[in-house]
């Protein structure tokens, strides 16, 4: 395989530096592609991967790379492809279809030219992948052994497939480790999502509302590092226990309607559609922001801002102004696409480092399986745990073992007050 389509190839040797920084801060990942590059248990395999191209996804291919596989990757978003990674992996070897600032159209090119180059394995970001076979390819889903998936929003897919007894091959939910979504979904949204909102605006958090839209694993981490730069932050839930848990943190907890009213900068983080809709963008302040950090670009209804606008600019990258019929101007980052990703680099190498290697281990996983059913399954325990013992130790953080007495006490209902 040595077909790609990249921007520029001229751009391999600054994304050969990116992918050497990320991969300092992968150590996990570093142990599984050492392991690999030894055992080679993808020799002979393609695996075909619909991933956000970025620096650490360019060390997770190198992981794959030296385990045998060969790798057919595009994007998992218009807009997240770095362009200088993308080169640098189709320098390597990997036939890769990825731009930055692709089309729809374009987009499922590169979606279907993946699956032209046959893999057996899928890794998806959002279910694109696992869905176009299922739609449109359905010729090929024999030929497919598993697949992972990495976010929030493709596994309520995948279990939505399942339920409707659509899904024709099984995938590891890799979102739902432990060392995935508690670290990544939390840390890395948390971290790379104000990262983007400076990087398009640069405008000052503190003192500011900052209003997030679901307060699931995301909505939290960006709850906390907004709160930690600042701001107010308010809270928007529809499911009262993290409603709950939100007000007890210590945020305000309203409904969007309010808090359009007072809000200076919000972010939707739900997984769901049309949180923030053209009644409550009519109600916002001059100069209100709106960012998307949820999967898909429909969090925040811009068929509705289009309407209710009379003008649109572009300020500068990722940045454009709405004005309103009475002059108000409102202002959102990256297209209403993962700002994260399309305004700065996305999560740390450090978190992707886990979600990564939970991601080399299931492929593994599912290479090595003889018969898995067509279903979403969870990952298995084991590798969880590995995964948390190589991150303790590249940590240098040491754990207590239980002991004998310990484990003992522990399985017994006898023992009570004494
Ligand atoms: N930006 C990134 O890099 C990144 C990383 C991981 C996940 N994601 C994506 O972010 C989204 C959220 O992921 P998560 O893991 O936090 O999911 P989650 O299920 O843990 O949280 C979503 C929360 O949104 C709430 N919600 C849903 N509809 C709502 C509505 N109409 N109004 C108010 N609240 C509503 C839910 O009750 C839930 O608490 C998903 O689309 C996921 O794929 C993005």
């Amino acid at each position: 395989m040595d077909r790609f389509k990249v921007k520029d190839p001229s751009l391999a040797s600054n994304g050969e530096l990116q992918i050497e920084w990320a991969s300092m801060h992968m150590p996990v990942l570093a142990q599984v592609r050492k392991r690999f590059s030894e055992n080679k248990p993808l020799k002979g395999l393609t695996l075909g991967a619909c991933l956000h191209v970025t620096k650490e996804t360019g060390v997770l291919a190198e992981t794959f790379l030296a385990g045998g596989a060969r790798m057919a990757l595009c994007g998992s978003n218009p807009l997240s492809t770095q362009d200088d990674v993308a080169a640098a992996l189709a320098k390597r070897g990997v036939s890769v279809f990825a731009w930055r600032g692709q089309n729809t159209e374009e987009y499922y090119w590169c979606v279907e030219t993946v699956l032209d180059l046959a893999p057996s394995i899928t890794l998806d970001d959002g279910a694109d992948l696992v869905s176009t076979l299922h739609s449109k390819r359905k010729q090929a889903l024999s030929r497919i052994k598993g697949g992972t998936e990495e976010t929030t929003t493709g596994v309520l897919r995948l279990r939505a497939m399942e339920k409707d007894g659509a899904l024709k091959y099984p995938i590891i939910a890799v979102n739902d480790a432990y060392t995935k979504y508690l670290f990544d979904n939390r840390y890395g949204t948390g971290q790379s999502t104000l990262d983007g909102i400076m990087r398009a605006t640069n405008i000052l958090l503190a003192g500011k509302n900052f209003v997030v839209c679901g307060y699931g694993w995301c909505g939290r981490g960006i709850a906390m590092r907004a709160q930690g730069m600042g701001a107010n932050v308010i809270v928007i839930e529809a499911n009262p226990l993290r409603a709950l848990e939100a007000a007890m943190n210590g945020f305000r907890v309203m409904p969007i309607a309010e808090a359009a009213v007072v809000g200076d900068i919000f972010v939707t983080a739900t997984g769901d559609t049309s949180i923030i809709r053209g009644e409550h963008m009519k109600k916002m302040k001059d100069g209100a922001v709106m960012a998307n950090s949820g999967h898909f670009n429909v969090e925040i209804d811009q068929n509705d801002l289009q309407e209710i606008s009379v003008k649109k600019r572009n300020i500068r990258p990722n940045l454009d102004e709405y004005t309103l019929k009475d002059g108000r101007r409102l202002y959102l980052l990256a297209e209403g696409r993962l700002v994260n990703l399309a305004a700065a680099e996305g999560h740390p190498s450090e978190v992707m480092d886990m979600s990564f290697a939970n991601q080399a281990l299931c492929v593994e996983h599912i290479a090595k399986s003889q018969k898995l059913d067509a279903k979403v399954y969870e990952v298995p325990r084991e590798i969880d745990e590995e995964v948390a013992k190589l991150k303790l130790a590249s940590m240098k953080i040491k754990i207590d073992r239980l002991t004998k007495e310990q484990k003992k006490y522990l399985r017994i209902w006898e023992s009570g007050t004494t």
